[in-house]
């Protein structure tokens, strides 16, 4: 029988104690699914007497996770350590070059580094398999990489951050502000060490980078996102959005265009009745559309000691079994350097204003959009006790500079209080 497939560990946080309890408990089924056995040689952490709850006693224990990733006893290098450099980086390139598959759930270090990295594995004819570096236990890297392989892609669309898709659906369902939950949010351990990571966008802009990658045979380009955070949503966006038939999600679209590869991830409209406007709490949704296959929906939980290690065992089993897919689909040479779309699609727009609540203030406004080219489709002012009028715009389709040309218009007529806020309305 083929000798048992040996893992190196790194990282035991919520994501490396769940593989070890997976590779413990599990080792039966993993047999029989792998073909062969699967165990953990080594392990590499910060701490190494912190109680984690697993037993770590048959391990090696490695300070240093590059000196793991070079050990002649292990066949795959499991990074759970994250950042985009540092020991990540450094421990999977010794990995690669010591002729070690890998297994990473690092959104930010492929993000930045996929192109050399997956270049490098390619050339060391070794696997770097990431399921777990998006929107966790959903399998999408698979999805868009095997099964929909015969695809040319028209579009995919996700909300991949389950922390941002908490903080929006409790602002509703409790009607309490951004600044109460994001506490909340941290009390329960839902954002990451740097919360702009979470609320900026930027980590689900990382998982976008990389699904655009396999989607449109592209270079990864993190740089080439269109990235917002959620922070300027208020309540009242929520509720004007939701009475409106709306629900504003931190939603990632990529999609090719005449224009060049668009990657936005952004705060945005959807009807409350599609399959991303019905999204709750911590969950993760991936919308690919193909063209032979139509549209795809893929819901699951974004994150978490379960879903994300089961991503991992899952790529691990895939080295198990002897697969051996280019990191990104298609080999790393071959993927093209598509430039970012100059602009986005037009688009229909959301804008809630704050007006001076003076004779023609209104007018001015309007005026604004009418010279920028912007036709209003609905317009509301709700009832206000203090000088400032709430007024929301929805406009027809538009594009973005036309959009932000009325908005510099307005900014001249002196009759804006606050910033305005722009919200797209996303026809998913
Ligand atoms: N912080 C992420 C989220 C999980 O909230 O979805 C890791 O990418």
């Amino acid at each position: 029988m083929t000798h048992p497939l040996r893992l190196g560990l790194a990282g035991l946080g919520t994501v490396g104690a769940g593989v070890v309890k997976i590779v413990q408990s599990h080792a039966d089924l993993l047999m029989a699914r792998a073909g062969r056995g699967i165990e953990i040689t080594a392990v590499s952490a910060k701490d190494r007497s912190k109680d984690r709850g697993i037993d770590l006693g048959a391990y090696h224990w490695e300070d240093d996770p590059v000196k793991l990733a070079q050990r002649d006893d292990i066949d795959v290098f499991v990074e759970l350590i994250g950042g985009d450099d540092g020991p990540a980086k450094a421990s999977v390139e010794a990995a690669i070059a010591a002729k070690k598959h890998v297994v990473t759930a690092n959104k930010a270090m492929l993000a930045h580094y996929g192109q050399p990295l997956a270049e490098a594995a390619e050339a060391a004819d070794v696997a770097l398999s990431f399921e777990a570096a998006v929107a966790g236990g959903i399998p999408v890297i698979k999805a868009l990489s095997e099964s929909l392989a015969a695809n040319r892609i028209k579009r995919v669309m996700g909300v991949m951050n389950g922390t941002c898709n908490y903080i929006l659906t409790r602002m509703e369902t409790d009607h309490v502000p951004y600044e109460t939950v994001f506490a909340d949010a941290r009390k329960l351990g839902y954002l990451e060490a740097d919360p702009t990571l979470d609320v900026g966008g930027i980590d689900a802009g990382h998982k976008l980078a990389l699904l655009s990658a396999i989607a449109f045979g592209a270079r990864v380009n993190f740089a080439g996102v269109e990235l917002e955070g959620i922070e300027r949503i208020s309540i009242t966006d929520i509720e004007q959005a939701a009475d409106m038939g709306f629900r504003i999600k931190l939603l990632g679209v990529a999609q090719l265009t005449g224009r060049g590869l668009e990657q936005r991830m952004q705060p945005c409209l959807v009807p409350a009745n599609s399959p991303l406007g019905q999204l709750e709490n911590a969950m993760n949704m991936v919308v690919i559309e193909g063209d032979s296959c139509g549209q795809i929906v893929l819901r699951g939980a974004g994150a978490g000691a379960g879903p994300t290690a089961s991503a991992v065992m899952g790529d691990v089993i895939g080295i198990a079994r002897g697969f051996r897919l280019p990191t990104f689909g298609q080999p790393a040479s071959t993927l093209e350097d598509i430039q970012p779309a100059q602009a986005s699609a037009p688009a229909a727009f959301y804008l809630r204003l704050s007006l001076k609540d003076a004779p023609g203030a209104l007018h001015k406004i309007t005026g604004a959009l009418g010279d920028a080219g912007v036709s209003i489709n609905r317009m509301r002012q709700y009832a206000h006790k203090d000088t400032a009028a709430p007024v929301i715009i929805v406009t027809h389709k538009t594009t973005r500079a036309e959009l932000d040309f009325a908005i510099e218009g307005m900014a001249g007529t002196g009759v804006i209080l606050d910033e305005p806020v722009a919200i797209r309305i996303e026809d998913v």
